[in-house]
């Protein structure tokens, strides 16, 4: 019996990484640093450089970094910020819960990123944000948003949660707006070992004001300016990171090689629709996204077989409960690439002999 392949194998992260992660934890514990200790400081730092930006603010997980960058723009209630209905829900729940109202636009049809005409046509006098997710591991084509996000003052928020490293036109992502949000969920690309999450921006002042939203409000211990969350980075997961942006590079090119020898296998097999990259990106394959047709009855089978697919998303946002409101037929593209998106597994360490075999069930189920 051949051992199951599943969706993310983390532990050939942590093999890498293990000696590394139990020094550094034994420092935290030794001096209890847990709160703000100061590799906090060191991985933040690390981290601007690495994304190209000024500051990086650790919080506690990807939503929070979001809503943060929202609130740090001033935005909230009577705001309108415009999103793809195709994103993980947590991109409409930080518009939400900064108190903003989302309003969702299409996809394009090919790469699956934010319709950018669509996005700049469904602008009003409300808009304060214009949210690119870039999805699945590729930058949104952002430049076609920011000369007339400029004009309007609308400002660029990216959710860099699925692309820590990769570039558009050589610009890293999580520099390419006013400010971003990411996360750092174990299964990203840049993973804790739990949750966390940070803002990166070269604004000084938006990065002053995501410190204090993350810490009470408080400039300095007790003293506090406005009202804020409890939502700080952990010291413990800052070293994690710390270890994992060391590796990311190395991390990310193993990804891309074994997506490239997926569209080799899959090039020879009818009834797959390949990835597609947007020219002048480089991808990072957070995920690797196919379309078929019969995608339940396929994703079955390859469970049945030990194959761990998974779908990203089944429901567009805007037709889960809590932002129902648009209704069946508003985001065609949308709506009908959820019915057939299907990821197959990918991570740093999937050898060729599993990818193999991921693509030869996949053969059999659409034989
Ligand atoms: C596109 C996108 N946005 C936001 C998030 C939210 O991040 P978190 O789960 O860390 O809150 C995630 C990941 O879960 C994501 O994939």
């Amino acid at each position: 019996m051949t051992a199951p392949i599943p969706p993310v194998d983390l532990s050939i992260q942590h093999a890498e990484i293990a000696e590394e992660v139990e020094a550094g934890w034994a420092a935290v514990l030794a001096k209890t640093a847990f709160i703000n200790g100061p590799q906090v400081a060191e991985f933040e730092q690390a981290y601007a450089e690495f994304s190209g930006v000024e500051h990086c603010v650790g919080v506690g997980n990807g939503t929070d970094a979001l809503e943060f960058a929202l609130r740090a723009l001033l935005i909230g209630p009577g705001d309108e910020c415009i999103l793809p209905a195709n994103t993980f829900i947590a991109t409409a729940e930080a518009v939400a819960r900064a108190g903003a109202t989302p309003v969702f636009v299409d996809c394009d049809p090919a790469t699956f990123l934010i319709d950018t005409k669509a996005a700049l046509a469904a602008i009003t006098e409300r808009t304060k944000a214009i949210l690119p997710v870039h999805l699945y591991g590729q930058i949104a084509p952002v430049e076609e948003l920011r000369p007339v996000c400029a004009e309007h003052g609308v400002a660029v928020v990216e959710d860099a949660a699925q692309s820590q490293g990769a570039r558009r036109n050589g610009v890293v992502s999580g520099s390419l707006g006013h400010i971003a949000g990411t996360s750092f969920y174990p299964g990203k690309n840049l993973g804790a070992y739990g949750d966390a999450g940070a803002v990166t921006t070269s604004d000084a002042e938006l990065a002053e004001r995501v410190r204090l939203l993350r810490d009470h409000g408080s400039p300095a211990k007790y003293v506090h300016s406005s009202l804020g969350f409890n939502s700080r980075l952990d010291t413990l997961q800052a070293v994690v990171l710390s270890a994992k942006l060391r590796r990311l590079a190395a991390w990310n090119a193993a990804r891309v090689a074994a997506a490239d020898y997926y569209a080799e296998l899959l090039g020879a097999v009818s009834g797959v629709a390949l990835p597609t990259t947007l020219p002048g990106n480089e991808h990072v394959w957070h995920l690797y996204v196919i379309r078929v047709a019969e995608r339940d009855r396929v994703v079955q089978h390859l469970r049945d077989n030990g194959v761990g697919a998974a779908i990203h998303y089944p429901t567009p946002v805007h037709l889960t409960e809590p932002f129902a409101g648009a209704g069946v037929g508003a985001f065609p593209n949308a709506e009908q690439v959820a019915g057939e998106i299907l990821s197959l597994p990918i991570y740093p360490g999937i050898t060729r002999g599993q990818q193999e075999r991921v693509v030869a069930v996949l053969t059999d189920a659409l034989g």
